[in-house]
């Protein structure tokens, strides 16, 4: 690791005219054409991307680590760690070489400081900070869940404030986005998130991680109505989700399928991943509801919805949020399928929307574990 830390100084150092680029950050915040190096790292997608502030996405490469995480079952934290070490540095000069730029027209790295696996995190900062210091470039730490939550003003012509629902498979959340770093907090999982049971259900029924994509995939031959599963909190007051009851009834439904130890068969498989997947997009659907009514609240002449974050790919969630939002007046705005799993084109953005407002960090900057979102406004000040 600290070999490669002083291969990448050097490298970067050498092809950084420093001079020059002190005088174009100076210049800065006059131009609107910022470019951004994003980096991200926080769990197992190692990924590089250059964006415009003109919201062009230069390069933007995503390396799986699947393979190397599939024998476990899961991602495992020190494997992912030290596959970030291996692949970065080539990335990132693959990403730039795409862009057609090099480090001497970015403006600013932009990388994800967490929330995530730390030994992840830890990688991609260190590296950010290297490049960022050898350039002499300004250095921006990124929150991941605000990544997800501005990925689709990247897209679209978005305005604050708007509703957003993030789930990912380590969060699921209402979230009042107000302004860039200010976000409330309107509902949360009190258990597990819903990429987390889409994954744990997945494992029930014998696919690999990740599970959402085979579930999705399985449920287009399923029966959706064959398994009645609960769907917990539905139709109580507030905004808050629950997953694991859920996620408990399909155990014992898988149980006593397979009661005799035989596999279970692919019109079984199909119809638990239908009914699962019905019975989580009614429960999102509902909370939903709700938090439009506690955002029409304070912003009664806005209405934006936004789905973010890996699960917001799920086709089958967006046509049915599609037609509840057309249903209330709200227009749902959401990121491409692309940018809703992990990548650092997100990150490279939410980078450019701060360093606009002239906010970077210092390289003392940490990485964390945890970073609730609701913590970041202190950050802007
Ligand atoms: O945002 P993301 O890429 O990484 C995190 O920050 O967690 O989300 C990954 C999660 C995984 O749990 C994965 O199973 C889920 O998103 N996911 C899906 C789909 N694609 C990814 N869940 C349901 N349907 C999908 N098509
Ligand atoms: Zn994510």
């Amino acid at each position: 690791m600290t070999y490669k830390f002083f291969v990448l100084l050097l490298h970067y150092q050498t092809g950084a005219k420093a001079d020059e680029k002190k005088n174009q950050v100076r210049l800065l915040f006059k131009r609107s054409d910022m470019q951004v190096l994003g980096i991200e790292s926080s769990c197992d997608e190692t990924a590089a991307a250059v964006v415009t502030s003109n919201k062009e996405i230069l390069s933007n490469i995503v390396l799986s680590q699947l393979d190397n995480h599939v024998p476990f079952g899961g991602v495992v934290p020190e494997i992912a760690a030290r596959a970030h070490v291996e692949l970065l540095d080539s990335l990132i000069s693959e990403s730039l070489i795409k862009a057609n730029t090099s480090l001497a027209d970015i403006d600013g790295i932009a990388v994800t400081a967490g929330p995530g696996l730390i030994g992840g995190v830890f990688v991609g900062l260190v590296t950010g900070k290297a490049i960022a210091a050898s350039a002499n470039i300004p250095l921006i730490a990124i929150n991941h869940l605000e990544g997800h939550a501005l990925s689709a003003r990247l897209t679209n012509n978005l305005s604050f404030p708007y509703l957003l629902l993030l789930v990912t498979g380590g969060h699921t959340q209402l979230v009042e986005v107000k302004d860039l770093g200010d976000y409330k907090l309107i509902g949360t999982t009190i258990d597990d998130a819903v990429g987390e049971a889409f994954d744990k259900v997945a494992r029930l029924i014998g696919f690999q991680y990740p599970g959402g994509p085979k579930i999705e995939e399985a449920a287009k031959n399923g029966d959706p109505h064959r398994f009645n599963f609960p769907r917990p909190l539905i139709g109580r007051s507030g905004c808050d989700f629950s997953f694991s009851g859920l996620k408990t009834a399909v155990r014992r439904t898988v149980e006593e399928l397979s009661s005799n130890n035989s596999p279970l068969s692919s019109d079984n498989i199909n119809d638990i991943s239908a009914s699962f997947q019905k019975a989580v997009i009614d429960v999102l659907l509902d909370r939903t509801s709700y938090a439009m009514i506690e955002f029409n609240k304070r912003h009664p002449h806005t209405s934006n919805l936004i789905i973010a974050g890996g699960v917001a790919s799920n086709k089958m969630l967006r046509d049915s949020m599609e037609k509840i939002t057309n249903e209330k007046g709200y227009l749902i705005c959401s990121p491409p399928i692309e940018l809703c799993t992990d990548n650092a084109a997100m990150i490279a953005w939410a980078g450019i929307e701060r360093l606009s407002l002239g906010i970077s960090n210092s390289f003392k900057f940490p990485g964390r574990a945890q970073w609730p979102l609701s913590e970041l406004k202190g950050d802007l000040v």
